[in-house]
């Protein structure tokens, strides 16, 4: 597990989407487990609820990565909160706060999307025995198409360019550190804390109808708690939008 993301590296200019490479990857061949793919430029980026991920080409920080976690199925969301604050740990290197995870996982600074991931598992029985994640980071891409939500970039919060290479390193040993402690205690707390719009009364869109809500916490297997009209619900990934 020393060096488990450093060991197998492959980048192409580009591919129509890089979980997608890595998929075929893994059913053609016996990739192992830390394996990373890379690409500069997707034809097709995939984001979640079947929407593009869009990256000029050479910007940004584009890749996969393929585990073989051998978690329960109850315990998907583990892999959801170690990505999530790998990234938001290796952000806060740049800038110590202001990161927050906007449930499930898209990484936001002052409400701005810096970050997505997309994670895809293979279940056998009640175990995922492996899984490809997603990472789209936005790096040196300045300007965005208006997307659900503003999107921004660590060049247009710091003001200068950066080298993909040194920070794909940076970032993968900050993901290294936390998948290493995907069973710690802390996970799901840290995971918590940075939680945006927790504990603030904010409008959400559940079943075509905007409802106002306070987030109050995130189940172990990964439902968002709310409290609505001083009562408690719990909601999937699909029950739910922020609106904005
Ligand atoms: C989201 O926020 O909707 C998730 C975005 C995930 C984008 C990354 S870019 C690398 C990898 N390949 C894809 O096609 N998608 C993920």
């Amino acid at each position: 597990m020393n060096q488990l993301f450093f060991e197998n590296h492959l980048h192409f200019d580009k591919v129509d989407s890089t979980n997608d490479e890595l998929l075929n990857l893994v059913k053609n061949n016996d990739i192992k487990e830390g394996f990373v793919l890379s690409a500069s430029f997707q034809n097709s980026g995939r984001g979640q609820r079947q929407k593009r991920w869009d990256s000029e080409f050479g910007q940004n920080l584009l890749f996969s990565i393929f585990l073989c976690p051998r978690l329960s199925v109850f315990d998907h969301f583990k892999l959801i909160q170690f990505v999530s604050l790998g990234i938001s740990d290796f952000l806060s290197s740049f800038i110590e706060t202001g990161f927050e995870i906007k449930w499930p996982n898209d990484i936001l600074f002052n409400g701005k999307k810096i970050a997505g991931v997309l994670v895809e598992n293979k279940v056998s029985g009640s175990i995922i025995t492996q899984s490809v994640l997603g990472i789209g980071l936005n790096v040196n891409q300045t300007q965005f198409n208006l997307y659900d939500r503003e999107a921004t970039s660590l060049s247009l919060l710091l003001n200068r360019r950066f080298c993909l290479d040194d920070l794909k390193k940076r970032l993968l040993l900050s993901l290294q550190n936390r998948y290493r402690s995907l069973y710690s205690n802390k996970l799901h707390l840290e995971y918590e804390n940075i939680l945006y719009l927790r504990g603030i009364s904010a409008e959400f869109m559940i079943k075509n109808r905007v409802k106002r809500g306070i987030i109050k916490c995130v189940s172990k297997s990964g439902e968002l708690q709310m409290q609505i009209d001083g009562k408690f619900h719990s909601f999937g990934h699909k029950d739910i939008q922020y609106h904005f």
